[in-house]
């Protein structure tokens, strides 16, 4: 009923969305990622159909259900997420960076499961930086509006400010990390040009209701 009532605020509007973590192999068996649970996205994406968008969402690995009406498609790693964005993003109205993407991933990757040789003998990780999706996207021509988000450790109020410039995008969404990931409740900080504002702690959909409709907003103007 609640989704049901949702003004169509982007009717007519294609929307493209990253969410969850990204998973980087160190061998067959196991690898690097993090505590992203994926929530945070697929509520916006579950919102924004809601508003009447057409929406693909590109997703780590996560245990949700895909939202309904939503096109889903799952990656593993920063560079499959990469490259499916690249191959969805044209014709998108909107892009929303949610997913917590690897920095980095591991160069030395074996083909083979590491096996234990003796006490002293550990294996040594090396790492390679992986592309900035969202600053990709952002540098794109014809880009889509572009919002980013952030989970911060600290100091939100100027990681946010700063990183909207850095990543030259209208709008940044910052979050504290350790207060959001893997809960059902968050609280958000609106960076743009004008400043910031609050969104207060809310459980995940109702933010992300609230999102929608200050991306929407913005996006009309
Ligand atoms: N992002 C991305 N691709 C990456 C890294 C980040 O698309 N390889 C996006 C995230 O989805 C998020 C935004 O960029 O929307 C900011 O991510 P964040 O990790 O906070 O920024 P970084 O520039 O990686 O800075 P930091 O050193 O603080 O991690
Ligand atoms: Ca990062």
């Amino acid at each position: 009923i609640v989704a049901a009532l949702q003004p169509k605020l982007l009717a007519g509007r294609r929307v493209l969305l990253t969410a969850g973590p990204t998973f980087e192999p160190i061998d067959p068996v196991r690898g690097i990622t993090n505590l992203s649970s994926g929530k945070m996205g697929y509520a916006i994406a579950r919102a924004a159909r809601e508003a009447g968008a057409e929406v693909t969402l590109v997703s780590g690995p996560t245990a949700l259900a895909t939202p309904y009406g939503v096109r889903r498609v799952d990656v593993q790693t920063a560079q499959q997420m990469h490259d499916a964005v690249m191959a969805q993003v044209a014709g998108q109205d909107l892009f929303v960076a949610v997913a917590a993407v690897a920095d980095w991933r591991v160069a030395n990757a074996s083909a083979q499961k590491l096996k234990k040789q003796n006490d002293a003998d550990t294996p040594e990780l090396h790492f390679v930086q992986n592309p900035d999706i969202l600053a990709t996207v952002a540098a794109l021509p014809q880009r889509p509006y572009c919002v980013g988000f952030a989970a911060e450790s600290e100091n939100l109020e100027h990681y946010g400010a700063a990183k909207r410039i850095k990543k030259n995008i209208p709008l940044l969404v910052g979050n504290i990390g350790h207060q959001t990931f893997g809960r059902d409740d968050n609280a958000l900080m609106l960076f743009d040009a004008q400043g910031h504002t609050a969104l207060p702690r809310a459980d995940k959909q109702t933010l992300a209701r609230q999102l929608v409709r200050e991306i929407a907003r913005r996006l009309a103007a």
